[in-house]
């Protein structure tokens, strides 16, 4: 017979502090489509009330009828992350519909690749307004919900991009960079009730994979090794599963293939 080493015995806190997904009530931006649908899909088939968030609204009704056709609990609202506002009402509406929000996934972004010479300072700003001011403007929604309740999960969605600087993706991956940090400054700021969580995907088979420079050739290479969705979904999945105290701090999926 083997000798049970001490730390083999279950730690009765930790059979007391069971993470979970069922029963959360989670908002997630840019839910329309690839990973943000993915996402959105996996946590309600794993029980939790998913508070939906883009701007077409035909797309994301569609999420929801699938949601629901399965048996799950969503809600859809248009949202520009851009607007503070609308980022605001996304959260009112968790607390409104479900009672309370328990974890804001800030996934919406817009990916514009082109080099500096091209100054398509439009792409720019919007990569800017989206991926940076989008998260801030989720940070600004939910934190005071989040001390009010004692207890909340920030998701924020970067990229392998913030960690592997290229040619043509200097403006997305500064985007990138700045949510990481800002991230880790939150992280530290946010005490030992709130947990902060950053997901950083490498290619990853959506809608702007397969649109992005369509006759490419570094396009159609692109498209042959990205991930699916699913494997994004299920990492978040893993940040949010965890006992209130455990914070996954960044995860980071990438295809095996990928430089
Ligand atoms: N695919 C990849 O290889 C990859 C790699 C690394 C990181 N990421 C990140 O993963 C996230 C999701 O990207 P994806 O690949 O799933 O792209 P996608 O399929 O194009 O989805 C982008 C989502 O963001 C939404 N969105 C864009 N601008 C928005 C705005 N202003 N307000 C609200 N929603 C907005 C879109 O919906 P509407 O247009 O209807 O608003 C859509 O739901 C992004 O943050 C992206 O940077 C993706």
């Amino acid at each position: 017979m083997t000798q049970q080493h001490p730390t083999d015995l279950a730690d009765p806190s930790d059979v007391a502090d069971q993470g979970t997904i069922a029963g959360k009530v989670i908002a997630i931006t840019g839910a329309n489509s690839g990973i943000g649908a993915a996402i959105a899909e996996h946590l309600a088939q794993r029980g939790a009330s998913v508070v939906l968030g883009a701007r077409r609204a035909d797309r994301l009704a569609e999420v929801v009828e699938r949601i629901d056709a399965a048996g799950g609990v969503a809600f859809g609202l248009e949202v520009d992350v851009r607007q503070r506002a609308d980022v605001a009402r996304l959260v009112a509406t968790a607390q409104e519909r479900y009672g309370r929000l328990d974890v804001l996934v800030s996934n919406a972004g817009s990916m514009a690749i082109s080099g500096f010479d091209e100054l398509r300072q439009d792409d720019w700003d919007d990569m800017v307004a989206t991926n940076l001011t989008g998260v801030l403007n989720g940070i600004g929604a939910a934190l005071p919900v989040f001390r009010a309740q004692g207890s909340g999960h920030f998701v924020h969605m970067a990229s392998t991009s913030a960690h592997r600087i290229v040619p043509t993706q200097g403006v997305y991956a500064a985007t990138k960079t700045a949510v990481r940090v800002l991230s880790e400054a939150l992280r530290q700021e946010a005490g030992p009730d709130l947990r902060v969580t950053v997901v950083s995907p490498g290619m990853t088979n959506t809608e702007w994979v397969r649109s992005a420079a369509a006759d490419d050739d570094a396009a159609s290479y692109v498209r042959s090794i990205a991930q699916p969705p699913s494997a994004i979904a299920r990492a978040v999945a893993y940040a949010i599963e965890q006992p209130a105290g455990v914070d996954v701090g960044e995860i980071i999926v990438r295809p095996t293939a990928q430089s």
